[in-house]
């Protein structure tokens, strides 16, 4: 007997990684999921509606959700028939660069409220009614740098450290309650992502920032990174087809630009069998560019960057390496 659809409830369904999942998940030919689409300002919806198609009203409803409010969160929960989700996203996301002494407090912390504290807001909601039935799914949209940390990306690079952190942890308590937790971790997508971030920097002034610094932003950086996303950006259907979030065919790992077949048919968005399962954590990382080159390799690199990401070394002496840590003299 077929099993009854799993309700996956998505956040940050208005563009981008999440609109496409969403799409995804309601087309199965299967129909195995009911999604929940959600979205902060339902303003916004035509583009999902119109991506969904037939799909919209049958096996995907769009909602009304903020991850930085919990009066949202309780709001659309209380809409899923019986508050029940089998299947938890957390996809929304913002981003943030630019030199630290330029960017105000107040930003820094929209970034956690929303990329970590949004995360963990959802999951504190639904965790209790997926240990009830043990049984659950948490898929996180992570980031490549959640891994690596990237210069004048350290508030955003720390709050997807910060969501690593706590679902790494997180997840070896929830596996005896039959609840699996992914992590996706894509480099560079071609989303609207990067286009806010370029209209935020292109009237921010970074007061306080010393001129060196701004001008390595703004004549390196900058260009390295339009440059970046254009050459190697991932299309979002490259990253829920290659991150395992895909509804057919079978899973396959990608590893910083490996591509190993699964063994076997893993089921993608469905508890993981504890066999194929190495560890609590699932984590499909998703990446077209070559690997990292580690600080830890020798001889160390002049700058921790972002794979492909082409820089000039910063004016200045060689940066801290986790190797041989070096303290500035006073
Ligand atoms: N694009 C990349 O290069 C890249 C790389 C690695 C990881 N990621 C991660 O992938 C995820 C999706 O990003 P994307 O590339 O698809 O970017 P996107 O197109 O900008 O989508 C981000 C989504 O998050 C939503 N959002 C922001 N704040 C929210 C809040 N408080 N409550 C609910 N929704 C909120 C946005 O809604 P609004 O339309 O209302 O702003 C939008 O729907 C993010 O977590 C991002 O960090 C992206």
């Amino acid at each position: 007997m077929a099993e009854p659809p799993r309700t996956v409830l998505i956040s940050g369904c208005s563009t981008g990684i999440g609109l496409e999942l969403a799409v995804q998940l309601a087309q199965d030919p299967r129909q195995r999921f009911q999604v929940v689409a959600t979205m902060r300002d339902l303003g916004k919806k035509g583009m999902l509606e119109a991506a969904a198609g037939e799909a919209l009203g049958q096996t995907l409803t769009v909602a009304q959700l903020d991850v930085c409010s919990d009066e949202s969160v309780a709001q659309c929960l209380s809409c899923i028939q019986g508050g029940e989700v089998d299947v938890l996203v957390n996809n929304a996301g913002v981003g943030l660069v630019g030199p630290i002494e330029g960017l105000s407090l107040a930003a820094m912390q929209k970034v956690f409220d929303t990329n970590f504290f949004g995360a963990v807001r959802l999951v504190k909601a639904v965790l209790p009614g997926m240990k009830k039935r043990r049984q659950g799914h948490i898929v996180v949209v992570s980031s490549v740098m959640g891994l690596q940390g990237v210069v004048f990306n350290e508030v955003y690079a720390a709050s997807k450290f910060a969501l690593e952190g706590f679902f790494e942890s997180l997840a070896v308590q929830l596996l005896q309650f039959n609840i699996f937790v992914s992590l996706v971790e894509p480099g560079p997508v071609a989303t609207e992502f990067e286009g806010k971030l370029m209209e935020q920097v292109s009237t921010a002034e970074f007061p306080g920032t010393d001129p060196d610094t701004l001008r390595y932003f703004r004549d390196s950086y900058l260009p390295a990174s339009r440059e970046l996303f254009r050459n190697v950006g991932q299309s979002p259907q490259d990253v829920v087809q290659s991150s395992g979030l895909r509804p057919t065919g079978h899973r396959q790992r990608h590893r910083l630009g490996q591509t190993t077949p699964a063994p076997t048919d893993q089921r993608p968005l469905l508890p993981a069998d504890r066999a194929q399962s190495r560890g609590p954590l699932r984590r499909p990382v998703c990446a077209n560019h070559p690997p990292p080159a580690l600080p830890l390799a020798a001889p160390p690199p002049p700058w921790p960057s972002m794979p492909g990401l082409r820089l000039p070394p910063p004016p200045g002496p060689a940066p801290v390496s986790r190797a041989s840590p070096t303290l500035p003299h006073p």
